[in-house]
């Protein structure tokens, strides 16, 4: 039976895109590689309304945040966090050899300006964090923290925007960000495998005298390629034949659309979960791609094993919250349909389970 994801990454994957990812091979030294790679460049910077430079290679995201860390941190960052994932960038700094100091804010509440305020300073050259922390369905205000972190200090501000771009309007081309990374198998709705970042000439100049910056995810020598057209070392082709149609149907639904879409599909999930145990997220920092649910007393595993044998999946928990939570996904080319869709069969297996 044919399954449908309502799960957190990888997305369910359009018949369409797949067949566009089954084009026959090219090699990425010609002249057709080239008008690939500059267009995928073009397109996702209409996509994300912005002219930073785009740098994109064959890895799940980690790969460019871990270039980020490498590239951006000249020797101290400070790492915000208030879940998982703000806590692995965290992790990944320090695996690179830099000196982070975490600021955690507990899992539950938003990152605020208040919560860093008193604590950034100017030892640190560089400050990263997560826009939409996957593990609690948190949006940080993201424009609130760069504004702040920007009052304070010079250090570049990288962020994952890993669940965010594609689903929530980060409005880049006015936010003074130094990098926004994400990957493919989110709310761009693709397999995993590419890692993609806008950067900003301030890191561009840093990463190109970075020590220890490495090769494969060295945001210099990427951008460096990218000049020509060309990869810094053999490209994920078929993915990127995927990537350039998806990003072309992106432009088609337009952006102000897809996001009106993410909010709507994001407001039916919200609906359902307040009419039971609640959300995990305050209201008014609530993501517009993944909703974290209290379990309060559902049974889940029961649950999700009927709703998968009717052929929809969903996702656990994550983290420190795994036991008590589940979430649903709701981002990419899924539509307001899909989720009352989902819904109705929700509410048909609890009613069965009951
Ligand atoms: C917010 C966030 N950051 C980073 C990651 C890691 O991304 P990847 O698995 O593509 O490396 C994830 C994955 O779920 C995520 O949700």
């Amino acid at each position: 039976m044919s399954r449908r994801l309502f799960t957190v990454g990888p997305v369910e994957v359009r018949e369409e895109l797949t067949r566009a990812m089954s084009r026959p091979m090219i090699i990425h030294r010609g002249k057709e590689y080239k008008q690939l790679h500059q267009g995928i460049v073009e397109k996702l910077r209409k996509v994300l309304d912005t002219d930073m430079e785009i740098v994109f290679v064959g890895a799940s995201a980690s790969g460019l945040l871990e270039g980020c860390s490498r590239c951006g941190i000249r020797k101290r960052a400070l790492g915000l966090s208030n879940g998982s994932f703000g806590k692995r960038w965290i992790d990944i700094s320090a695996s690179n050899g830099k000196e982070v100091e975490a600021c955690e804010v507990p899992w539950g509440s938003p990152l605020l300006p208040d919560d860093f305020a008193s604590v950034l300073d100017e030892s640190f050259d560089a400050v990263h964090f997560v826009s939409n922390e996957s593990s609690t369905g948190i949006l940080n205000p993201t424009r609130d923290i760069v504004d702040a972190i920007r009052e304070r200090s010079d250090a570049l501000v990288m962020v994952d925007g890993v669940t965010a771009v594609g689903g929530t309007d980060l409005r880049l081309r006015s936010l003074d960000v130094d990098a926004l990374v994400f990957g493919t198998q989110k709310a761009l709705d693709l397999p995993p495998g590419i890692a993609i970042a806008a950067v900003s000439q301030r890191l561009l100049d840093r990463a190109a005298g970075a020590e220890g910056a490495g090769y494969y995810f060295n945001i210099h020598e990427l951008a460096e390629k990218n000049a020509e057209n060309y990869a810094l070392t053999t490209p994920p082709v078929s993915l990127m034949y995927g990537l350039d149609a998806q990003l072309d149907r992106m432009l088609e639904e337009g952006m102000p659309a897809r996001y009106r879409r993410h909010q709507e599909m994001a407001a039916l999930v919200r609906g359902w979960a307040q009419g039971r145990d609640g959300l995990y997220a305050p209201e008014g920092y609530r993501s517009d791609t993944i909703s974290v649910i209290n379990k309060g007393g559902m049974p889940f595993e029961a649950f999700h094993s009927a709703l998968k044998e009717k052929g929809y999946e969903i996702s656990n928990g994550y983290g420190k919250i795994k036991d008590s939570t589940f979430r649903i996904g709701h981002m990419g080319d899924l539509t307001v349909d899909d989720i009352k869709e989902l819904i109705g069969r929700m509410d048909e297996t609890l009613e069965e389970l009951a």
